[in-house]
């Protein structure tokens, strides 16, 4: 599968901070169910490993990426799980280079034309644009469009129902991640209801205002 191409289907990356990894089972059916068969599991918690883990053996057909990676043994880590995509908020060389090296698809955070260029050295097409909001939004990721019409971005951080078109709207945006529909307190109280009905609020505002 082109998990990039699947990611640009889907066009959001719910972003996620799992305190205990049993509620994985319900994320995972929870967000199959409403038709967004993709999540990003953080490395915020000790239970990182183990959602991802429970994620693609309890569901194969589901994309499922690590992110807040910051150590190479996290790549490891979660490269042994299946894990299909590895994500992290800044651009740490040693941690590209050796995902480039391994193949291991790679989304690393970018927010300054310096950085952007750091990645097309290394032959990436996509990065994610962290933290969206607090680095220029919609305006900078038009402005990056000029001298880097390649580039491909994943704007992520403080994204919501109020921005999420106007990225999505961007040429040079393949998808938006965010936690807005999947906050922290609602998995670990159980209120997967509610995660159903903010996911499928999203999902319809971009189907009908994309494409
Ligand atoms: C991330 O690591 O990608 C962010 O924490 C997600 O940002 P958000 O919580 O503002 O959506």
């Amino acid at each position: 599968m082109n998990i990039i191409k699947r990611i640009e289907e889907l066009k959001l990356i719910p972003v996620v901070v799992i305190e205990n990894p049993e509620n994985a089972y319900n994320l995972g059916k929870t967000l199959l169910n409403v038709k967004l068969p993709i999540v990003e599991v953080t490395f915020r918690t000790k239970y990182a490993v183990d959602s991802l883990s429970i994620l693609k053996k309890k569901y194969p057909n589901m994309i499922v990426g690590a992110g807040t990676v910051l150590k190479i043994e996290q790549v490891k880590a979660a490269s042994n799980t299946g894990a299909d995509f590895i994500v992290s908020p800044g651009f740490n060389p040693k941690i590209v280079d050796y995902c480039v090296e391994n193949k291991i698809l790679i989304i690393p955070g970018v927010n300054t034309p310096t950085m952007v260029e750091w990645a097309l050295e290394r032959g990436l097409k996509v990065v994610k644009f962290f933290p969206a909001n607090l680095s220029g939004g919609t305006e900078m990721l038009k402005t990056l469009a000029g001298p880097y019409p390649e580039m491909r971005f994943v704007p992520t951080g403080g994204i919501n129902s109020e921005n999420l078109i106007a990225y999505l709207k961007l040429e040079n945006v393949i998808a938006c991640g965010g936690s807005w529909i999947v906050k922290k307190d609602l998995i670990s109280s159980g209120k997967f209801e509610k995660i159903a009905e903010l996911t499928k609020a999203a999902i319809s505002l971009i189907k009908s205002e994309i494409r």
